[in-house]
């Protein structure tokens, strides 16, 4: 299924916010789907069957694939509660990841408190740190303990918004899903455009070098402006699903 482009986006924050500029948004990506010029991705920390009812209550547009917590499960339609993820994805991250092992490079940190157990999978330890005294600091302790372990090549550590950190396989990522599922399904994309508004959008445009960045960004994400690297990153004006279209009219999609 060749398409020209392909479209993968962040949901919380990066579509949500703006209900009216996301209805908008929505209609157009929908008619280039329809018209078999856009794919599209959804790549969020979500759980699946948090994505499913925001189809009929959020404005937010049915995709060709979902990339659910923060990259470690992918979903091909239909989009059904209690589907299984794509069994490839999964096996290949179980490689060199252990939750235990995830979970010890968390330990003894002062204020962390782990998140509810419906965000914690096999394949993702989840914390907050905001309780923590210095947050960064602690997510840094993490970051260090993981690169100076024998194993740490296999673990992955995602800070986003001063509260939330996860470790999660090396393999895995909403970037390097992204890659998985293209050569998956065979898209051949002439232009991939990637859009996101915090910590866990990192990898996508590391990954792939092109894309959009909301007005209202955390600050770990908004600091890409000042980096010193080959990427055409469009860092928007607008906000939320406002600051998508404007990105996507640059890069000449809308
Ligand atoms: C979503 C997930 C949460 C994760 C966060 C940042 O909110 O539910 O588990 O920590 O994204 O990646
Ligand atoms: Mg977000």
């Amino acid at each position: 299924m060749p398409v020209p482009w392909l479209l993968a986006t962040d949901i919380d924050n990066t579509l949500t916010g703006d209900p009216d500029a996301l209805r908008g948004l929505a209609a157009k990506l929908s008619e280039l789907r329809w018209d078999g010029r856009l794919a599209l991705f959804l790549v969020t920390g979500r759980r699946l069957d948090q994505v499913i009812p925001g189809f009929a209550d959020e404005h937010i547009p049915v995709p060709d694939a979902v990339i659910s917590q923060v990259g470690t499960e992918v979903f091909l339609p239909p989009f059904a509660d209690g589907s299984p993820p794509l069994g490839e994805w999964d096996a290949l991250l179980h490689r060199a990841y252990s939750r235990g092992r995830a979970e010890s490079f968390l330990e003894g940190i002062a204020g962390l408190a782990m998140q509810p157990a419906m965000f914690n999978t096999p394949l993702k330890v989840s914390c907050y740190l905001d309780g923590a005294p210095d947050p960064d600091a602690a997510a840094q302790v993490i970051r260090d303990r993981v690169a100076a372990a024998p194993d740490g090549a296999g673990y992955q550590v995602v800070w986003s918004s001063g509260r939330d950190l996860d470790v999660i396989p090396a393999a895995a990522g909403k970037g390097k899903a992204i890659r998985f599922l293209i050569d998956h399904l065979g898209l051949a994309p002439r232009q991939v455009v990637v859009a996101g508004d915090s910590g866990n959008d990192r990898t996508m445009f590391d990954e792939f070098g092109c894309g959009v960045v909301v007005a209202n960004a955390q600050p770990e994400l908004a600091a890409m402006r000042d980096e010193e690297s080959a990427r055409d990153i469009y860092f928007a004006d607008g906000r939320y699903a406002a600051g998508v279209a404007e990105g996507l009219a640059h890069y000449g999609l809308l």
